[in-house]
């Protein structure tokens, strides 16, 4: 909404929440303080807020107000219930199709902006179309509109979108929307379908983007038990047009508040629509995923001896990816949590991430340092490398930010206790290097290291 903001001056943009909290940190006059860290976020904002651009707890009103009204909140995996732990929860969507009812004047166009399963537009429809049978006069289109920004190039990522799909039935909303975005993207890069390949599309494109992660984490495991080094067989497939070079990164597996989500949602849709074969094909994406994570926290305790136990561990990276605070799902989180299940000492640093939310993630306080060898896994926060990795049997890089590129193994290994390793899951550290200073090093798929 910034940047629809900031790149159509002429177009009243105000983003809504019940939370007066975080409407207040949106407001924040210090632009450095707003509630989501994205590279170039607070510029956008800054240029935009005030002039046409609000944040405000005024939902109702601004709905009455509004034109357009985009639904964009969180679409997270239902915890219980049916479907639990795999279809999405609709109940903020359904809150917000009940609100915009209540609310909206004259003609309102209702854009769904989260990810949602297929078919969701119906359920949004038939609640507007009540509200349309009262005697106020009013009318409702429905477009879906899906967002396929990455995190830590969202701005980029809208400025130049590779695509942009409208999905809808009314072609009136659909050029009032494409008009929107035909202020800064191409014509011949906004697609337009129907609703349901629209909605669709989006779980398609993360299922397939994930897709190719675990495929080539699987390979990267076949590359360490055979000698042969995954980057390079990524570059050597990669250079194939029909396959390109991109995703083809391995790593701890993905994180993110997306992939995982919307592949489960697609598993369940493809379950309830009698298509199992096809629910457990994707399945086997995430469980992938998992293994991996599993794997990496088993060969870090078959490396040190077979016990971690009262060792100190340094973690290096806990956000999912780089350029972001975002911790959801990330790969650390199962990581740590298995190796304080052993008992380490973890101590954790990342650039961006807060100790709080590393202690919600991993659902345990952060505590002091103690060498006990009473089996109970610890782990603080560290403020510098160098205060992680004192004292420790090994570094684990989780996230490959791009500090962590260019660390001085010399005078890092110095401050370690020997024999130590480092566990690079990103491919980050220069391996020369580190070998050069005495620690042992194992890279992911590197079948050499
Ligand atoms: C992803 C998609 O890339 C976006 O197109 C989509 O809009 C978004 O989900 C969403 O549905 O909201 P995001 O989760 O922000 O974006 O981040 P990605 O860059 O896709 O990375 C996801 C995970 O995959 C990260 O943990 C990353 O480290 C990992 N990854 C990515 C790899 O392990 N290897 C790669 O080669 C690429």
């Amino acid at each position: 909404m910034a940047v629809i903001a900031d790149r159509c001056p002429e177009i009243e943009v105000t983003v809504v929440d019940l939370n007066q909290a975080r409407i207040d940190a949106w407001n924040d006059a210090d632009l450095s303080r707003l509630p989501v860290y994205e590279p170039g976020l607070d510029a956008v904002v800054g240029r935009a807020r005030g002039r046409n651009l609000q944040f405000s707890t005024a939902v109702e009103e601004s709905i009455a107000a509004a034109d357009m009204v985009f639904i964009s909140v969180n679409t997270p995996t239902k915890t219980k219930g049916l479907g639990a732990g795999q279809a999405s929860d609709l109940r903020w969507v359904e809150a917000c199709a009940r609100t915009v009812a209540e609310a909206a004047t004259g003609h309102t166009i209702v854009v769904e902006k989260s990810t949602l399963p297929v078919r969701t537009a119906a359920a949004i429809q038939t609640i507007l179309e009540a509200a349309q049978r009262d005697d106020r006069g009013r009318s409702f289109t429905v477009l879906s509109n899906p967002e396929f920004l990455a995190e830590g190039t969202a701005i980029g990522d809208l400025e130049a979108p590779d695509r942009v799909l409208i999905g809808g039935d009314d072609a009136g909303s659909i050029d009032a929307l494409a008009q929107i975005y035909g202020n800064w993207v191409p014509a011949e890069r906004i697609l337009r379908t129907n609703l349901w390949s629209s909605e669709l599309s989006k779980l398609t494109a993360n299922a397939f983007l994930a897709q190719r992660i675990s495929s080539i984490n699987s390979i990267a495991a076949f590359c360490e038990a055979t000698g042969a080094d995954v980057r390079e067989v990524a570059r050597a497939i990669g250079t194939d047009s029909r396959i390109g070079p991109k995703f083809l990164q391995a790593g701890p597996g993905f994180g993110g508040s997306c992939f995982q989500k919307d592949i489960l949602n697609l598993v369940y849709l493809c379950r309830h629509f009698g298509l199992p074969e096809v629910a457990d094909y994707w399945e086997s994406v995430v469980a992938l995923n998992t293994w991996q994570q599993h794997r990496i926290s088993r060969l870090v305790v078959e490396k040190l001896f077979g016990t971690v136990t009262g060792k100190r561990l340094a973690v290096l990276g806990f956000a999912f990816k780089a350029d972001t605070n975002d911790t959801r799902e990330a790969p650390a989180i199962r990581i740590c949590r298995d190796l304080l299940e052993e008992g380490a000492q973890l101590a954790i640093h990342d650039p961006k991430v807060s100790s709080t939310q590393i202690a919600r993630d991993l659902q345990i306080e952060a505590s002091p340092h103690t060498d006990a060898l009473s089996g109970t896994g610890n782990w603080a926060m560290a403020d510098t490398i160098e205060q992680a990795v004192v004292g420790a049997d090994a570094v684990l890089i989780l996230t490959e930010w791009t500090h962590y590129r260019s660390l001085n193994w010399q005078a890092l290994g110095d401050l370690m206790r020997r024999p130590a390793w480092v566990f690079d899951a990103r491919a980050v550290a220069d391996p020369q290097q580190v070998k050069a200073s005495g620690l042992n090093l194992w890279r992911v798929g590197d079948g050499e290291g």
